[in-house]
């Protein structure tokens, strides 16, 4: 450790775990989107609040940039540390602190799991819904400062929705315990609600208030195969005209066949345009009647060719892979991945656009459909030919997105609805907030961290 800031860390918190290895950098400098060589300064794995605070009046004071990190599964390169930035990982801040059965809320530390979080309420008899398919690797924390989404928002919102309380190490290292896990709190701007969404750009996460709900009746899932885009659409009102929704999701057969490649079952004998997997509560005869009543009315309207109902968790669990699979086996392409949304009615005429657009612009490159579709979010995958080298790739494809600004500009949408901007997006941040909002954020960013310390350059 010969940099002598590192000395004077370790000389300023003596027992702080701290690490220069090449392999703890490269490991703890990227993200999901690999496109940024990792190049910290080091990494810290601060075990405890106090020693947050620590760390982080240590870089204000030596005017170091600091990269909060958890599980780093993110797709915008907001967890990214490529230019000396000190990582301040949570790993080691990973314990469930407590459960109140009265308040239904389970406080945690910032880097326990998702999916450890999701068990813990189980073994209360709650639910945290919240749910991804990299349930398993991200963080707590991550998911609080990206406002994570993924397959449940149609029925429980955001992870927004279940934050009651917060407690966060600001820029200049002070300690805030934001609402303190109220349900009313009618004083003034709720800071909570600044912190999270905000891509680790106000300061640090160290302890979380969830609050937890009752666990839904027992579900089924339905896949569907759809022969176009706007019988899609009618399938999607009819659903949630008849059952009671927890997920609506929708895939292209180009990533079904990415999906199939990489070791999933065929689900229909022949191929179709698209797919629907649909979760609803079935608790009862009458629910699942309604579940066949819904399909049959599809069948008979056409909006549905094919389609298959679980019978048993197995085969609900086997029909989810289908569409949670796709990120893993796109993954070997090297995606240029775009997150966006548009109000759920415009979907099927923005797609039509963006489709003509790429067709014609860019013959070459296989796009990949799929998404929150219930939510209005679509993620469109660009996979990398192999024969183009990365840095004229992702040339072309921010060329491509400068079209997809221009054409959700038109359909009202956003350029990014639930990876957040990181580094990815921020060149157009633009084409989503205004020069006043951006200008709001900029002060509320300078008012928390006033030398700039906390994820510099992300975001803003
Ligand atoms: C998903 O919905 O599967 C995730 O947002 C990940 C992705 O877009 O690849
Ligand atoms: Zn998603």
């Amino acid at each position: 450790m010969t940099d002598p800031r590192l000395s004077d860390l370790l000389h300023q918190i003596p027992g702080l775990k701290v690490s220069t290895d090449p392999g703890d950098l490269e490991h703890h400098g990227r993200d999901w989107t690999r496109r940024w060589r990792p190049a910290p300064l080091a990494i810290v794995w601060p075990a405890s609040v106090d020693e947050v605070q620590a760390v982080v009046r240590w870089a204000h004071g030596a005017g170091v940039a600091i990269v909060p990190s958890g599980g780093r599964t993110g797709l915008s390169g907001g967890a990214v540390a490529a230019h000396g930035e000190l990582v301040v990982s949570l790993d080691r801040m990973n314990r469930v602190l407590g459960f109140d059965p009265i308040d239904r809320t389970l406080t945690v530390q910032p880097g326990v799991p998702l999916e450890t979080v999701q068990n813990a309420a189980r073994e209360h008899g709650l639910l945290y819904p919240v749910d991804f398919a990299a349930r398993g690797s991200c963080q707590i924390g991550g998911n609080i400062a990206t406002n994570a989404g993924g397959i449940r928002v149609i029925r429980y919102g955001n992870t927004r929705q279940w934050v009651a309380g917060l407690k966060v190490v600001t820029g200049t290292g002070e300690l805030l315990d934001l609402n303190r896990g109220l349900i009313k709190n009618a004083s003034g701007y709720d800071l909570r609600h600044l912190v999270i969404g905000s891509e680790g750009t106000l300061g640090i996460v160290v302890e979380a208030t969830l609050t937890l709900t009752s666990p839904p009746p027992p579900s089924q899932v339905m896949l569907l195969a759809v022969p176009a885009m706007d019988a899609l659409m009618k399938v999607f009102a009819e659903a949630r005209h008849s059952l009671r929704l927890e997920a609506f999701e929708f895939f292209t057969d180009r990533a079904l066949r990415h999906v199939l490649a990489h070791g999933a079952q065929q689900p229909f004998e022949e191929t179709h345009p698209f797919y629907v997997v649909t979760e609803f509560d079935a608790a009862d005869d009458q629910a699942e009647a309604a579940a066949l009543g819904f399909f049959e009315l599809c069948m008979e309207e056409g909006w549905v060719v094919d389609g298959v109902i679980s019978s048993s968790d197995a085969q609900a669990a086997s029909l989810w892979r289908l569409r949670e699979g796709i990120t893993e086996s796109l993954a070997p392409h090297k995606p240029y991945k775009n997150d966006v949304s548009v109000r759920i009615s415009a979907v099927p005429a923005f797609m039509a656009e963006m489709e003509a657009l790429l067709s014609e612009g860019y013959p070459h490159f296989e796009v990949v459909w799929f998404g929150h579709i219930g939510d209005g979010n679509l993620h469109i995958n660009v996979l990398k030919p192999a024969e183009l080298d990365n840095a004229r790739f992702v040339e072309q494809c921010e060329h491509v997105t400068t079209l997809l600004v221009d054409t959700l500009a038109r359909h009202g949408g956003s350029i990014s609805a639930e990876h957040g901007i990181g580094l990815v997006k921020k060149p157009w941040l633009g084409s989503v907030r205004s020069d006043a909002e951006i200008a709001l954020m900029r002060a509320i960013k300078a008012a928390w961290d006033p030398k700039g310390i906390m994820n510099p350059g992300k975001l803003l």
